[in-house]
C-alpha cells in the first residue's frame, strides 16, 4: 500500500515537472507592462523584402553579465564635446511619464515628436470646409509637449510636413471632404501647400516656439528602395514635382535659423536616387532650397556597416549637413530577429559604438556636417520595434551595452574584456 502511495506521489511529481517543462518552453516572453502609445506606421520592409519573420521562441531575459554602472552625466554632455545635439523621440505617453522625462532630461538635448507634429496632429477639418482654406490647427497633445520642451530648454526637429503617411485623405480632395468630393488639380494642391507652410511657421512664431526648432523634416520618405518615386497623394495631384515645390515653399517661409531637411529610412540603399534628387532641390541661381539630409538609422546588427558608411559619406560629397534622426539598432535583421541574449546584446552594443565611433570621427575630421544625432526612444520598452530590442534600456529599463555605447564608453559597450 505504501509502495503504491509512493509510486503513485513519484507519478504525479513527474507528471507536474513535465507539465512545467512543457510550460516553460511554450512561454514566450514575460509579458511587459502595457503602455499607450500613439499609432506609429508600419515598418517597411528593408532592401531584400522577405515574408514576416516567424517568430521564434525567445530565452528568459537576464540580467546583462557586466552591470553598467549609473553615469553621472549623460549622452547629451559628450556628443557636446563634438558641437552635436543627443536627440530623441518623445510620444504622448513619455511626455506624461516621470521616468521617462527624468531619462530624457539627463540624456537629450533635443527632441522629435513620434507622431504630434505629423500631418495628422496638424489640420483643422472643420475650418478649413467653412473658409476655403487648408487651415492649420496644432492639436492638444502638439501644444502640451511644445510647451514642456520650451519650459525644459529642449531644442525640437520638427517632424514633418510632407509624407505619404499619416496624413488625412481629405486635404486632397474638393470642399476638403473625401466622402464626397473629387481629388483637386496641380494649381489648388499647390496653393493649399503653400498655405500649409505659411501657417505652420507662422503659428510657430506666434505661439513662440520657433526659436526652439534648428531643423525640420519638409519631406518624409519620398523614395523608393529601388530607386523610383514613391506613391502618394501629393505626387498624384500636384505632379513629379511636388518635392521641388515643397523645398521651396518651406524655403520662402521657414525662418534663416530653421534648417530644412529630407528624411528617410533604408537611406544605404537608394544612395544613387538620393544624391541625384538633392542636386535638383536648388533655386534659380543655383543655391541650394535644402539644407540637410536626415537619415533615420532604422538598421540592424546583421546590416552592412561599410556600405552605411560609403553611403553617409557619398551623401556628404554634396556639402548638404547629415542627421542621424530616428536611429534604433535592431537584433538580428527583418526577417531574422535575433534572441535578447547577452551575446546579442553585446553584437548590438558593438554596432552602435563602432557606427557613433565612425561619424565622430567624420564630424571631427570635417568630412560630415552634422549637428544632431537622434534616437528613436531608448527603452525596448516603449520601442516601435520593441520585438526587436533595439534600444538603449531593456524592456525592465536596465541599461544595455548599447547605452554604454552611446555614451562612447568602449569599456561598457560590449566588448570582450
Ligand atoms: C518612420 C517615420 C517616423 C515614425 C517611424 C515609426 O521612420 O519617419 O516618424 O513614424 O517611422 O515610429
Amino acid at each position: 500500500m505504501r509502495k503504491w502511495k509512493l509510486g503513485a506521489l513519484a507519478a504525479v511529481l513527474v507528471f507536474a515537472m513535465t507539465a512545467c517543462g512543457t510550460k516553460d518552453a511554450d512561454v514566450k516572453t514575460t509579458p511587459e507592462p502595457t503602455v499607450t502609445v500613439a499609432p506609429t506606421t508600419t515598418p517597411e520592409p528593408t532592401a531584400t523584402p522577405e515574408p514576416t519573420p516567424t517568430p521564434k521562441p525567445t530565452v528568459t531575459p537576464k540580467p546583462t553579465a557586466t552591470p553598467i554602472p549609473e553615469f553621472d552625466k549623460g549622452i547629451k554632455d559628450v556628443y557636446a564635446e563634438y558641437g552635436l545635439k543627443a536627440g530623441t523621440c518623445m510620444s504622448e505617453f513619455m511626455a506624461g511619464d516621470s521616468r521617462s522625462l527624468e531619462f530624457i532630461k539627463k540624456n537629450f538635448n533635443s527632441i522629435t515628436f513620434e507622431n504630434e507634429m505629423k500631418p495628422d496632429y496638424m489640420f483643422d477639418q472643420e475650418a478649413s470646409k467653412a473658409t476655403g482654406d487648408l487651415v492649420v490647427k496644432f492639436s492638444p497633445a502638439t501644444e502640451k509637449m511644445l510647451k514642456w520642451c520650451q519650459d525644459n530648454g529642449m531644442a525640437v526637429r520638427g517632424h514633418t510636413l510632407i509624407w505619404h503617411s499619416q496624413t488625412p485623405q481629405w486635404i486632397f480632395y474638393d470642399n476638403f471632404d473625401d466622402k464626397t468630393g473629387t481629388l483637386v488639380g496641380r494649381e489648388v494642391m499647390l496653393a493649399r501647400m503653400e498655405s500649409y507652410m505659411k501657417q505652420v511657421f507662422e503659428q510657430l512664431e506666434q505661439k513662440g516656439y520657433s526659436d526652439m526648432l534648428y531643423a525640420y523634416d519638409v519631406v518624409n520618405e519620398a523614395w523608393l528602395d529601388d530607386g523610383t518615386m514613391r506613391p502618394s497623394f501629393w505626387r498624384t495631384t500636384i505632379g513629379d514635382d511636388y518635392l521641388w515645390h515643397a523645398f521651396y515653399l518651406a524655403d520662402k517661409y521657414a525662418p534663416e535659423h530653421i534648417d530644412l531637411y529630407y528624411n528617410d529610412f533604408n537611406e544605404q540603399f537608394k544612395t544613387e536616387a538620393l544624391y541625384n534628387f538633392f542636386q535638383t532641390l536648388k533655386d534659380e541661381e543655383g543655391n541650394y532650397l535644402i539644407d540637410g539630409v536626415g537619415f533615420q538609422a532604422h538598421l540592424y546588427t546583421m546590416d552592412d556597416m561599410d556600405l552605411y558608411f560609403r553611403h553617409m559619406d557619398k551623401i556628404a560629397t554634396l556639402g548638404l549637413k547629415i542627421n542621424l534622426t530616428e536611429l534604433d539598432i535592431c537584433l538580428g535583421k527583418y526577417n531574422d530577429i535575433g534572441y535578447a541574449t547577452d551575446e546579442n546584446k553585446r553584437i548590438q552594443g558593438q554596432w552602435y559604438y563602432n557606427l557613433i565611433r565612425g561619424i565622430m570621427d567624420r564630424v571631427e575630421a570635417g568630412t560630415v556636417k552634422m549637428d544632431a544625432l537622434t534616437f528613436w526612444g531608448f527603452s525596448d520598452q516603449l520601442s516601435w520595434r520593441k520585438e526587436y530590442n533595439p534600444m538603449l534600456l531593456d524592456k525592465k529599463w536596465n541599461p544595455k551595452y548599447a547605452y554604454g555605447a552611446a555614451m562612447l564608453m568602449k569599456e561598457y559597450a560590449g566588448f570582450e574584456e
